[in-house]
């Protein structure tokens, strides 16, 4: 099991450059699957990721050629051989169900994984299968998975009960191939769903919309390759924003793209630190007092839920009392109790959480239960004046590249042990 040793109260100082994003990769990887005519599909700035090994597994499994240099991914979908997603696959990640729609629209066909612990027309795919159903799509529960059919599909006019992130990809790469217009209502405004459309575009669909709630897919269009950069990563930003601050340092932070964080800005700057903005470079210095803050996580233009335990852990060493309410996700509280075993003052209070600040976090062995509670718990550790192991590292490493070298090359002290 790896882990790391991180040494903490090391103030980062310098530059780091913040990679492409995770959220916009997987559902770019997953509409190369349209790519049925002329060239390939040439994907930048894609992140070297667990997750992203995962969907381009999962694109061989279907029959698609790839090959990977650097950063780059190639993919020719041209010919598919295969409609199934494997148990396993969704198991390890639950956005191979990014797959569903791009088969339909290529196959007319697909057999996914019911996501483990929900039931088909409840929660999390239920917006999904509405929204496939709507364009005339048969779905069957079967032996734990959904079979989806549909001979030819037809546009329609759809309003999600929740703005899904999920559910507006899937939806947006299938009514590609769907005759007529398809129109998403109270559709998810995400950064990484404009830069779908504009990837889907750039093959040959016809999509407007996406940022704004209704976006409209003018389909029964046949989709060729493309060669395009992926948006960089809003939620990496800033993570390295808040190591900036906890751990009294300063960062400037290259590869960003303002527009998109500007909650997490205007939060950071609320706390206290000194944040300045230039061009496409976020520069953030602590400034000898962390206050503490109200946020409440809320859909795109909102505050990210993706954000909320890194901010859990800054409120930590708050001057002052904070309240961090969750209303996208029912249970993402389990960092909690691993920032407790570091001295947190942190009381649960249905779906919000209230954090009385600290002077100093303590050295612990704490435990990551998911990706942004790793981070969480890094940017903790990093914060800490003493050491602290870090252990299931391997739920970083899905979204974050070289966290732990650009973290050493700005200052901190950290290893990773086997
Ligand atoms: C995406 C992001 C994830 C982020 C989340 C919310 C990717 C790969 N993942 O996940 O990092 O935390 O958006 O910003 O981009 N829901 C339903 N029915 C559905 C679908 C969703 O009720 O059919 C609910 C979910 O349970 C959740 C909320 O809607 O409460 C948001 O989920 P959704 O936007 O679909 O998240 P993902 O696309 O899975």
């Amino acid at each position: 099991m790896n882990q790391y040793l991180i040494s903490g109260g090391q103030p980062l100082q310098g530059r780091i450059s913040v990679g492409g994003s995770k959220n916009a990769s997987l559902p770019l990887l997953a509409a190369c699957l349209l790519g049925e005519g002329e060239g390939e599909c040439i994907l930048h700035n894609i992140p070297q990721l667990s997750d992203v090994k995962n969907m381009v597994q999962i694109l061989e499994s279907l029959g698609a050629k790839t090959y990977s240099d650097g950063h780059t991914i190639t993919i020719d979908a041209k010919s598919l051989t295969g409609i199934s997603i494997s148990e396993d696959s969704m198991r390890q990640m639950r956005a191979s169900n990014l797959f569903l729609g791009p088969l339909l629209a290529r196959l007319g066909e697909a057999r996914i994984p019911l996501p483990g612990g929900c039931r088909i027309g409840s929660r999390p795919m239920d917006q999904h299968l509405k929204g496939l159903e709507a364009l005339g799509v048969d779905i069957q529960e079967s032996h734990g998975y959904i079979e989806a059919k549909a001979a030819c599909m037809r546009g329609a006019d759809i309003y999600f009960d929740v703005p899904s992130v999920g559910a507006t990809e899937n939806l947006m790469m299938a009514a590609v191939a769907a005759e007529g217009t398809t129109i998403l209502r109270n559709a998810a405004r995400e950064p990484e769903i404009v830069d779908l459309q504009n990837m889907l575009n750039t093959m040959g669909a016809q999509i407007v919309g996406a940022g704004t709630s209704t976006i409209r897919v003018m389909g029964g269009k046949r989709l060729g390759g493309t060669s395009y950069t992926v948006v960089s990563d809003r939620i990496e930003a800033g993570t390295h924003m808040l190591a900036a601050v906890m751990t009294q340092g300063d960062l400037e932070i290259d590869n960003v793209v303002p527009e998109h964080m500007s909650p997490v800005i205007a939060k950071t700057k609320q706390c206290g630190a000194d944040v300045s903005v230039k061009g496409s470079s976020v520069r953030v210095r602590h400034t000898g007092q962390i206050k503490p803050l109200e946020v409440k996580t809320m859909s795109y233009p909102g505050f990210p839920t993706d954000m909320q335990p890194q901010f859990m852990a800054l409120m930590t060493l708050a001057e002052g009392t904070s309240v961090m309410t969750e209303t996208i996700f029912e249970n993402r509280f389990q960092h909690v109790d691993e920032l407790r075993r570091m001295g947190a003052k942190i009381v649960i209070e249905g779906r919000s959480a209230i954090i009385s600040g600290v002077k100093k976090l303590e050295g612990a062995f704490v435990e990551a239960s998911d990706l942004r509670a790793g981070a969480a718990l890094f940017l903790a550790a990093l914060a800490a004046e003493e050491a602290s192991v870090l252990r299931n590292i391997e739920y970083i490493f899905r979204g974050y590249e070289n966290l732990e070298e650009k973290y050493v090359a700005v200052g901190a002290k950290v290893q990773r042990m086997i």
